[in-house]
């Protein structure tokens, strides 16, 4: 009787273990057939982890993979076939990329009349130690379809000059980027129920405000939400319903209202007489990096456009496929973010009129910035660095000089030029003191402080 119990226990073991394989292989079988690589589940873990198995690693290392770039459409040739010789050219040359990513990727804002007005909410002299002047400014913007209300949090360092201003946006409300209890909750924060749902400093070491502002610099913030919650099923309840939806001639997506936001910001912070309104630079950080660059290519008053980690539909070039690919983007990270257009290049990118490096060169002559670790594969740092490559050499061809360097350099390396700065540092997908401590070098080098 005994053996009969062992063998039942090893039937039983035999059986568990032939249903595990099959249901593995299943599992694997199905994210093979629904375009997720394991490359692609590798660079995810890397990203987001500290320490992800090196073994692992070696799949996804950026040496080991052929990426093909052949199909990368020329900055420098008009859809018609004509060159691009000048920089008259390259100007209508931009509008045509303008509205190619328009259609392609991030949509539009439908062309109707608004308004816009600011009420100051708040404002103290005795911010960061009574090294500041905080300012809280309620921005409503009203159409024939409704309205919508954010709050913009702005720290100023106390000077007679005017100042220039990093504007960006937060992901989880104002009162995350510092601990000061008189930051008012971001409206796109509060609960059905009516409650906040924000932690307050919590986000600190993103925004290092303390040191932003002893460099010379004010720093602007308005949380994503109050325009447009990250949300599938309901992105479009706030300015894109104050739009009038976002299912009539043109599509009003998600990184489209964020943008629309930021530029919304901006009309305030011109009227106001502390900012210098010929140094607004947006900054962001992944999918807030993705819509500073998009921010900085529809509205002209941007005069630097910040990226960290922006990946893909941010720096990075979709052609090459490492890490997060158009296919995953649409299907399962935010099929709310980009036009319905964009999932026709899902696995199909070789077909896209656009890549990013064209985002890139949409800003000459204002600047591009852009950040990018070493770990964050799911962003793709060597393909965010081969856009900036692609981009200068088109920049070159019309007698400007951007980044020369032909290879993503080594952690720690920056590489600043007139339009274009770069630098990699050694960690995960994040943004901290150190991202910035680059942002106000290349500022005060480039933007003229
Ligand atoms: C996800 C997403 C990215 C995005 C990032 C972020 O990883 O796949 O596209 O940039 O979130 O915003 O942190």
């Amino acid at each position: 009787r005994l053996k009969m119990a062992k063998r039942k226990r090893v039937l039983k073991i035999f059986l568990w273990l032939v249903t595990a394989i099959i249901a593995l292989n299943a599992i694997l079988a199905s994210l093979i057939l629904r375009g997720i690589t394991l490359r692609s589940l590798v660079s995810a873990l890397e990203s987001y982890t500290d320490g992800a198995p090196q073994i692992l690693k070696k799949i996804v290392d950026r040496k080991d993979i052929i990426r093909d770039y052949s199909t990368i459409p020329d900055i420098m040739t008009f859809s018609n076939g004509d060159a691009v010789e000048n920089y008259d050219n390259f100007m209508t040359r931009q509008e045509e990329m303008l509205l190619l990513f328009k259609d392609n990727i991030y949509g539009d804002v439908p062309n109707i009349d608004y308004e816009i007005t600011f009420n100051i909410l708040e404002e103290s002299e005795e911010a960061l130690d009574g090294n500041a002047i905080r300012k809280q400014v309620e921005v409503v913007v009203t159409t024939e379809y409704g309205q919508n209300k954010s709050v913009l949090l702005l720290y100023i360092p106390k000077s007679t000059e005017p100042i220039p201003v990093f504007l960006g946006l937060n992901f989880k409300g104002n009162t995350t980027i510092l601990d000061d209890e008189n930051i008012i909750p971001s409206y796109g924060r509060i609960n059905e129920e009516g409650v906040v749902e924000e932690t307050p400093g919590e986000r600190y070491d993103r925004w290092v405000v303390d040191y932003v502002i002893n460099q010379g610099y004010a720093l602007a913030t308005v949380c994503a939400d109050d325009f447009a919650p990250d949300n599938k099923k309901t992105y479009n309840s706030r300015i894109i319903a104050a739009f009038g939806g976002d299912t009539g001639e043109t599509e009003f997506k998600t990184i489209s209202a964020w943008a629309f936001g930021l530029s919304k910001m901006i009309d305030y912070l011109i009227e106001d007489e502390m900012i210098d309104n010929s140094r607004i630079i947006t900054v962001g950080h992944s999918r807030m990096g993705k819509t500073s660059l998009w921010a900085g290519a529809i509205d002209e008053r941007v005069a630097l456009a910040i990226s960290s980690g922006s990946g893909s539909t941010g720096a990075a070039l979709a052609r090459g496929n490492i890490g997060e690919t158009v296919g995953i983007i649409n299907k399962y990270v935010a099929p709310h973010w980009f036009v319905d257009k964009y999932n026709a290049y899902s696995k199909n990118e070789d077909e896209m009129p656009v890549d990013q490096h064209m985002l890139l060169a949409l800003m000459y002559p204002r600047k591009v910035y852009v950040a990018s670790s070493t770990r964050d594969l799911w962003a793709d740092p060597y393909g965010e660095f081969m856009a900036l490559k692609f981009a200068s050499e088109a920049l070159a061809k019309i007698g400007e000089e951007a980044i020369t360097e032909n290879e993503l350099p080594n952690a720690g390396t920056y590489i600043f030029s007139d339009y274009y700065g770069y630098h990699i540092k050694e960690d995960n997908h994040k943004i901290k003191l150190e991202d910035w401590e680059h942002f106000i070098a290349y500022a005060n080098e480039f933007l003229g402080q």
